[in-house]
């Protein structure tokens, strides 16, 4: 079976006031399908590089990343971003809603390009009351908790049916309680809609629910 995310030997070098920093220094990763992977390391150890570099957000300066068989570096900057975009959902530590718009709105709003709006409407709604915000469609979110807010964000990383879920940090602002709910809430939408899960994480809480852990150390993969 063709691995989600195949990464090998891969390099990232930053060039800072005449050093050189290698943010990834030859990691080699495969997530296969259905994976629940969390990826732990200290900060500045290349995590999120990692990620960023793994969906193409980001070129590797060395090394071979593909993306569901295809090899992303094989691929102009605007096929990729549209392949991403059909594929791969994306969860920051922060929710960054537009606060202009409703909950359902932001979730609309984020594939406003790719879809029609009647059936994308329908599936929205439909996404956002499976992350149980059924009753706060139209809430802008100022009147969301954190938490709320994050979910809104989960809801909208999934609208498009993505087969891989990323996230950096998804629960960096919640307490323990909601860091729970949220990672139950995740728990329950992989089994429902079948995806892949990659999470960066510092969390504890978080890294123990993953079926595999990888950690980053200064740019490498360690045991
Ligand atoms: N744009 C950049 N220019 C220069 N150096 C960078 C850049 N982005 C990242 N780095 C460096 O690469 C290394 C890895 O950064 P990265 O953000 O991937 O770490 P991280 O593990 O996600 O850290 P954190 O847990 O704090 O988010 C760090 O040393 C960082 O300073
Ligand atoms: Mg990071």
């Amino acid at each position: 079976m063709t691995a989600v995310i195949q990464i090998e030997d891969a390099w990232k070098t930053y060039r800072v006031r005449d050093q050189d920093v290698d943010a990834l220094a030859g990691v080699d990763l495969a997530v296969g399908p259905g994976e629940w992977l969390a990826v732990c390391g200290p900060s500045g150890s290349g995590k999120t590089t990692l990620l960023n570099v793994a969906i193409g957000l980001d070129r590797p300066t060395q090394g071979t990343i593909n993306l569901f068989g295809r090899d992303l570096n094989a691929m102009r900057q605007e096929a990729l971003a549209r392949f991403r975009a059909d594929c791969v959902g994306i969860v920051f530590q922060d929710p960054l809603l537009l606060p202009g718009l409703t909950a359902l709105e932001n979730v609309v709003a984020s594939r406003l390009p790719h879809s029609r709006w009647k059936s994308l409407e329908r599936r929205a709604r439909e996404i956002l009351d499976m992350v149980g915000l059924g009753q706060r469609l139209n809430f802008a979110p100022s009147r969301l908790s954190g938490g709320e807010r994050q979910r809104v964000a989960i809801a909208r990383s999934l609208v498009g049916g993505p087969r891989l879920l990323v996230a950096d940090e998804p629960t960096g602002q919640l307490d323990a309680e909601s860091t729970v709910r949220l990672l139950d809430l995740i728990e329950s939408l992989k089994v429902q809609l079948g995806f892949t899960f990659v999470v960066v994480t510092h969390d504890p809480i978080v890294a123990a629910r993953a079926g595999r852990i990888v950690s980053l150390h200064a740019g490498r993969v360690s045991a």
